[in-house]
């Protein structure tokens, strides 16, 4: 099953259906530090769709609403509210990606289409995942735009100044129950991917919120999804929060890296990004939890920062609050220092925190 006659290279980027794309990227410019590098709209020839394509070192993220009513984009916003369609990877081969992804089971989004613009050229297919979402296959040969083809290259006189965002370091997907074992097995069956890390419901619960994560991952391990499904508890999940306000299956959050998380943060704060709060008591003996770490505890805790550890190293991360009216996609800003965890000891103080929130929100 791993032979597979082409390679995912990594993530490549994500689109986003919103209702406002202008404002939308105006937001992760000024907030996150993502500078705009590629355009397509009215002004190069489409009528029905703006897309924004926002850069950050590793990262693209398109930003896309439609321009009239009854589209395909609209209905996503409608069902969905504002939120990820399109999880791309950059492959060596879209062809032979979609092609034998078919084979292995997937559904088509789209058939593979070479674009073109003076710029180069690029090969493009799509297949269906979990809810409404879609994985494209990028090939790029020799592409010397800013993007893709039919993008036109934007030299904005706007200084973005970067947070330090490096990449994408995992893109998590939120299933309704029971359906978390069936998506993992459509990834190890189309992409050959293997299970990286595994927690059930007696690791991961608060008094209320339980759930369920199976980490997917391929041969190298750039590329990691995980997948998560409520499990039973006293009251409301927060993946059943999600799936109640994203109507199906659909990606919760995407974890992007930085090389100093205290200056990344403090920056993301400055510029108006909301992030879960953390409560003291998480700081009290942290010391004793994780050990010696190069960051100040005092620091850590003014900027709501967490800590957790394993045999590798050390890890630190926060969690934006949603970054839509829905409580649906939010961001994880992570550093790694050895360590390939996944914060399991710091799901209850992040359990308790969103729950918190949750019972704001009158969901709980
Ligand atoms: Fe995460």
């Amino acid at each position: 099953m791993n032979n597979m006659t082409y390679s995912i290279k990594g993530f490549d980027h994500c689109e986003l259906y919103v209702g406002n794309a202008k404002q939308t990227a105006y937001y992760y410019q000024n907030t996150m530090g993502f500078k705009p590098v590629a355009y397509r709209g009215l002004e190069t020839g489409d009528r029905d769709r703006v897309s924004y394509v926002l850069n950050q070192d590793h990262i693209n993220l398109v930003i896309t609403s439609p321009l009239g009513k009854n589209t395909d984009i609209g209905q996503h916003i409608d069902r969905h509210g504002d939120g990820i369609r399109d999880v791309a990877f950059t492959v060596d081969d879209s062809e032979k990606a979609w092609k034998e992804s078919l084979e292995r089971g997937a559904k088509s989004a789209m058939e593979p289409k070479e674009i073109k613009d003076s710029n180069g050229e690029s090969i493009i297919s799509a297949i269906k995942t979990f809810g409404d979402t879609i994985h494209t296959f990028v090939e790029r040969h020799n592409y010397s735009g800013s993007f893709l083809p039919g993008y036109e290259n934007i030299d904005s006189e706007w200084d973005s100044k970067s947070t330090g965002l490096v990449h994408i370091d995992h893109i998590v997907g939120n299933q309704p129950d029971g359906e978390m074992n069936s998506v993992c097995d459509f990834y190890e069956k189309v992409f050959g991917w293997h299970r990286f890390w595994t927690v059930d419901d007696k690791d991961i619960s608060t008094e209320y919120s339980a759930l369920r994560s199976i980490v997917m991952a391929n041969d190298n391990e750039i590329v990691k999804m995980p997948i998560n499904e409520p499990a039973e508890g006293l009251k409301k999940s927060q993946i059943q929060e999600f799936i109640d306000y994203y109507e199906t299956a659909g990606v919760q959050h995407l974890a992007l890296s930085t090389r100093d998380i205290i200056h990344t943060v403090k920056q993301m704060r400055n510029n108006g990004v909301d992030f879960l709060p953390t409560p003291l008591s998480y700081y009290e003996n942290l010391h004793e939890r994780i050990g010696e770490i190069d960051e100040d505890i005092e620091t850590l805790a003014e900027l709501g920062i967490l800590v957790d550890t394993d045999e590798n190293g050390y890890m630190l991360q926060i969690f934006t609050k949603p970054l839509q009216d829905r409580p649906t996609l939010f961001f994880e800003i992570i550093q790694r220092k050895g360590s390939n965890s996944f914060g399991k000891g710091n799901f209850r103080a992040l359990f308790e925190s969103i729950e918190s929130e949750q019972n704001k929100r009158g969901n709980l």
